[in-house]
């Protein structure tokens, strides 16, 4: 454990006390009261697995997706039970893996979602870029998918040989993207990759816009250390200079930032599952955020699927948050989106920000990382820099330990941090 995480743990939850996660949980999960809900659906099969990659998941056969899928169907019933009426919810995300291989059951699951949840900002699925082909699309558009993402990870042959992705046929890509139209096409950029540059970046993104997307999401590479890439990442000084410079770029063009990562061309796109208060999560490997826990299900397909074949949840491990963590833990997600609303903080937690944390906004405005406008908090470029470096050392000091061990025991008895 990195002592910088250790320390601002400590500082920002004023206490001692570790975040720990049990192998227990709650049969009835308390969504009802959760406002700003969000869902996301995980469907773990690849037809080739990534070297890169940390997701939960394994090589696609259809009997084990079908098994999985008929699974999952009754995660969602046996959850959605628990509340009378139909509960509104913002989006619905399906990601993987790569949902867009179970493409046709991808109705049925929508179909068993809408008896419990209204959905009220649209509904999201991942596709590999050999999934973007017009009968596939269109299968998607009928079951009611108006955004899809599209891991790209760069459209040059160069970086796709660093990374052992196969090349990409852009004219059938953009054929397929003019023939079926979504409301958000997104796809996914991996930077700071050996020997990269901010031009090479910003052709991949003006190439992606050119193919029919409007919106693009850019993650720093991240080297997690139960994969078996040898790649390594761009040194700290040149990743700021291409995020600074690829930042103001899109700020010439009129693209708009929704987050840390992503950019959009127009004001109707936007694809992300992480921005939200709460969420429910269906499948191997999905996490549940409420009001005061957060859970993770198992990451073995076998094991979720007996747990359901028992009509009992799928859950793994369970943290059951301290008021100070929580806050932490919304305040870390919220400034994902470059801004934090001092009132909708208020709202979820019933005092003022101001009054949690006023010494470290003094302090993160003393160092330019963020300004103020009517209780809105912004982030700056070097804020966001700042974030975008700290959420590495999270990602490698919790989420790829935590990953790490649930992908080799379905259900360890105590993960801490
Ligand atoms: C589930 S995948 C996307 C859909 C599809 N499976 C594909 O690969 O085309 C989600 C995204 O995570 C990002 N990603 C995966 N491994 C990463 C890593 N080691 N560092 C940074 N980003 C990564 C990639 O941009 C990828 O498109
Ligand atoms: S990057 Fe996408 S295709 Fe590759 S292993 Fe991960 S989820 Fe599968």
């Amino acid at each position: 454990m990195s002592i910088i995480t250790e320390l601002t743990r400590m500082w920002l939850t004023r206490s001692t006390k570790r975040f720990t996660f049990r192998k227990e949980y709650d049969e009835q999960l308390p969504f009802a009261e959760c406002d700003n809900l969000g869902l996301y659906v995980h469907i773990p099969f690849c037809k080739k697995v990534c070297n890169f990659c940390p997701y939960c998941k394994v090589i696609y056969s259809k009997e084990t997706c079908d098994r999985y899928i008929n699974a999952l169907i009754q995660e969602i019933h046996i959850v959605g039970q628990q509340y009378e009426s139909r509960k509104k919810v913002t989006s619905l995300y399906f990601g993987g893996g790569t949902p867009a291989l179970a493409a046709d059951r991808i109705k049925e699951i929508i179909d068993a979602i809408r008896e419990y949840f209204i959905i009220t900002e649209g509904i999201g699925v991942e596709l590999h870029p050999d999934n973007v082909a017009p009968e596939i699309l269109r299968v998607l558009k009928n079951a009611g998918v108006t955004k899809i993402s599209i891991g790209i990870q760069s459209f040059q042959h160069k970086f796709q040989g660093i990374l052992e992705r196969n090349n990409i046929d852009t004219v059938s890509m953009r054929n397929a993207l003019s023939e079926v139209s979504f409301e958000t096409v997104s796809m996914d950029f991996i930077f700071a990759l050996p020997t990269q540059t901010y031009e090479d970046l910003k052709m991949d993104m003006e190439t992606a816009f050119s193919l029919g997307a409007n919106h693009v999401a850019i993650y720093p590479f991240i080297n997690f250390t139960f994969t078996s890439s040898k790649v390594k990442p761009l040194p700290k000084k040149q990743k700021r200079e291409m995020l600074d410079r690829i930042t103001n770029y899109c700020k010439e063009k009129g693209y708009v930032r929704n987050s840390i990562w992503t950019f959009s061309s127009e004001e109707r796109a936007g694809y992300s599952s992480m921005t939200r208060d709460n969420f429910l999560g269906f499948g191997c490997s999905a996490t549940t955020l409420l009001k005061e826990q957060f859970k993770i299900n198992t990451f073995s397909i076998e094991e979720y699927c007996n747990r359901i074949d028992a009509k009992k949840l799928p859950t793994s491990l369970t943290i059951r948050f301290t008021l100070r963590q929580r806050m932490v833990y919304y305040l870390f997600w919220t400034a994902y989106s470059t801004k934090v609303d001092s009132r909708a903080f208020e709202m979820f937690f019933g005092v003022k920000l101001k009054k949690m944390y006023g010494f470290e906004l003094r302090l993160a405005k003393l160092f330019g990382f963020v300004t103020e406008e009517n209780g809105i908090y912004s982030m700056t470029l070097k804020g966001a820099f700042y974030y975008h470096y700290y959420e590495n050392f999270y990602t490698l000091a919790y989420i790829d330990k935590m990953w790490g061990i649930l992908r080799k025991e379905a259900f360890p008895e105590k993960i801490e941090f």
